[in-house]
């Protein structure tokens, strides 16, 4: 029950300003509202105005204000503490106590006065306080542990514009395997433990299921039309399903390894027949690019590029060369992915990735989708050879599945997914096998005992552990030298809790696992290449994923190339290493393997010069 004391009226004690007077009757509704006797609007229109100017002289009615004053504060403190917390009503506390000293100054003529400007200052100060102190502030977070982060940049002159794996991997050994990074506008979550990492993957695969977004990855995306950026739902799993049929199942590898196997050939005979080859050497990667480009663009369309000068071959080449180097300009990117209110000022470069991002899609539809279809339209299907994933593709968008963009950007994924991170691997595994003859002469060996010598590796020989080793190379390579070392940016949609923390809804999640499978808490001597520790049994055997071993990533969002790309990684180096000796350029004992980039991709900084010297 509430005490009955007396209501005060407004304009009972007057302290000057108009704007003063505005908030002593606020004051007189928030007494009401205490009691639980809210005034209507009729019986506040009732209540005495306050009148401007100084009020009443007399002595008694100074003793009623006061009372008055406290009766309003006490009114105040029941209302404020429920709607804003005790920062607040300290706020008002002080505005009431410069009121009170106010008034009284000018009621004794201490000359204390507070001038009614800076009343009014006061009071829009105070109500600004009110006001954000009202919106109901979120619950307190208990955050992962991280630097301390600055108004507006937060950690960005920390960490800078360069979130590598190697960076973050050192600064996980300060804040722990769950930190968190404020750059800009975005949490950066980053995760660096296999036990972490299966939460976010696994465990709790749905809830991190997203993918972030930004301005750079809405233009090369089309704001989530394709499948590698669009989140996790009804839209990624039609995309998904519609690219297992001609990419992603066992059955299409063991039909389209043949081509594979076609390609690998061809630059066995294009390295033999070039006799720098073996003797000042050649940078391998050129032709082994244009056989990337060929094994998945036989599998896309049907087509493939007569030779490294095709000016198609080069007109793409230079055109996917610009969509992986564009975010890669980090300080550009991190720009419009942290703080979007910089976007105006990044107006040139994002035109760049509008204007790349058009050429792209205007190539891939005037030269290999409209080709096909008309040639499936003239032909049908069935009479043009091999079925190929474009046929699927446009099959869905006749089907009123999926659209034309959403063709066009699942191409442009395939191109960046499905060509860079194999080749990439598959140059990173040349240059060790270069620095480790003793794996090159193992390999050999292990082929000619299980295959029989003179018959070359192909796809049926790399399941079921028939050749451990060239496996474990395989894997070694993708170990050491991971293509995407932080995978793709996943996203939680709504708040999370992940290692015991709260995790912000839409926070950037960073799985690095490239230290997960480089720490050498969890492998011994993780910095050397040494196939051999992917024979242990606890490899060989193991029925579940093992989460110390992420080059592809795990669960819901891991990398459905991964049934293609291993065994043709294993048939492009054994049957390289049945053909060759692999040596460094003369004079080097070794090649150099200086990596490069981090953030999205790490790629060999120095592209390889190679002998390859044909064996006897
Ligand atoms: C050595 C070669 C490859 C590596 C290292 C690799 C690695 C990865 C990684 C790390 C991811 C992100 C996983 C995640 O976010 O959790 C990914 C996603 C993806 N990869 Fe691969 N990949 C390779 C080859 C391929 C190939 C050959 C294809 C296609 C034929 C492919 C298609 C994709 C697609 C479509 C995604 C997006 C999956 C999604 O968001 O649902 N990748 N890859």
């Amino acid at each position: 029950m509430n005490t009955p004391c007396q209501a005060p009226k407004a304009g009972s004690y007057r302290l000057g300003s108009p704007a003063v007077i505005g908030m002593e009757n606020l004051w007189v509704k928030f007494w009401y509202k205490a009691r639980g006797e809210a005034p209507s609007r009729s019986r506040r229109k009732q209540l005495p105005r306050a009148e401007p100017g100084l009020a009443s002289q007399h002595r008694s009615r100074f003793i009623q204000d006061i009372s008055n004053f406290r009766l309003l504060i006490q009114g105040w403190w029941i209302m404020m503490r429920k709607s804003m917390g005790i920062g607040g009503l300290l706020a008002i506390f002080v505005f009431g106590v410069v009121a009170e000293v106010d008034f009284i100054s000018r009621k004794l003529d201490f000359g204390l006065s507070v001038a009614p400007l800076t009343q009014g200052l006061l009071v829009i100060v105070l109500t600004a306080i009110v006001v954000a102190f009202r919106i109901r502030k979120p619950p307190k977070m208990d955050l992962p542990p991280g630097p301390m982060a600055l108004p507006i940049v937060g950690n960005w002159l920390q960490v800078g514009n360069s979130l590598k794996h190697r960076k973050l991997a050192e600064m996980s050994k300060t804040y722990g395997d769950v930190f968190m990074l404020k750059m800009g506008k975005k949490n950066l979550v980053i995760v660096s433990s296999p036990e972490a990492a299966k939460d976010v993957l696994h465990t709790q695969g749905v809830e991190f299921a997203s993918r972030t977004r930004n301005a750079v990855f809405d233009i090369f995306a089309g704001k989530g039309q394709d499948m590698v950026f669009s989140n996790y739902g009804d839209h990624w799993r039609r995309m998904r399903r519609i690219m297992a049929v001609p990419f992603f199942t066992n059955k299409v590898v063991q039909h389209a390894h043949f081509a594979w196997e076609d390609e690998v050939d061809l630059v066995v005979k294009d390295l033999e027949a070039r006799p720098e080859s073996s003797t000042t050497g050649i940078v391998i990667r050129q032709r082994l690019q244009l056989m990337m480009y060929n094994i998945i663009y036989r599998m896309m369309f049907n087509s493939r590029f007569e030779n490294e000068q095709d000016p198609l071959y080069l007109n793409l080449k230079a055109l996917n060369g610009e969509r992986c180097r564009l975010p890669a300009q980090n300080s550009k990117y991190n720009y419009a992915d942290f703080i979007p209110i910089l976007q105006p000022f990044l107006k040139g470069f994002l035109k760049i990735c509008q204007e790349v991002r058009d050429k792209r899609l205007a190539l891939f539809k005037e030269r290999f989708v409209d080709e096909r279809r008309k040639l499936v339209n003239e032909a049908g299907v069935t009479n043009i050879g091999d079925k190929c994933a474009i046929d699927y593709m446009l099959e869905a968008q006749k089907r009123g599945e999926i659209t034309e963009g959403n063709v066009l950007y699942l191409i442009e994924n395939i191109n960046v997914a499905a060509i860079e991170s194999t080749l990439m691997a598959i140059e990173w595994g040349i240059a060790e096998l270069v620095n480790h003859p003793e794996v090159q002469k193992r390999i050999r060996n292990e082929l000619d005992e299980v295959l029989g010598e003179g018959n070359l590796v192909s796809e049926s020989d790399t399941h079921n552990n028939k050749l451990p080793f060239l496996t474990a190379v395989v894997k070694e390579t993708l170990r050491l030298h991971m293509p995407i070392p932080l995978l793709v940016p996943h996203m939680n949609v709504k708040q999370a809790k992940l290692a015991g923390y709260d995790i912000p809804a839409e926070s950037k999640i960073l799985v690095n696992a490239w230290w997960i499978g480089n720490n050498p808490d969890l492998w011994d001597q993780p910095e050397k290449f040494m196939p051999e520790r992917f024979l242990a049994a606890e490899f060989t055997e193991a029925k579940s994923i093992d989460f110390r071993f992420l080059p592809f990533g795990a669960g819901r969002r891991s990398c459905p190339g991964s049934v293609m790309a291993m065994p043709l990684m294993a048939i492009v180096l054994g049957r390289i290493v049945q053909k060759f000796d692999l040596l460094p350029s003369p004079g080097l004992t070794k090649v150099d393997v200086t990596e490069q980039g981090g953030q999205f991709s790490l790629h060999i900084a120095t592209h390889s010069t190679v002998i390859t010297r044909p064996r006897a």
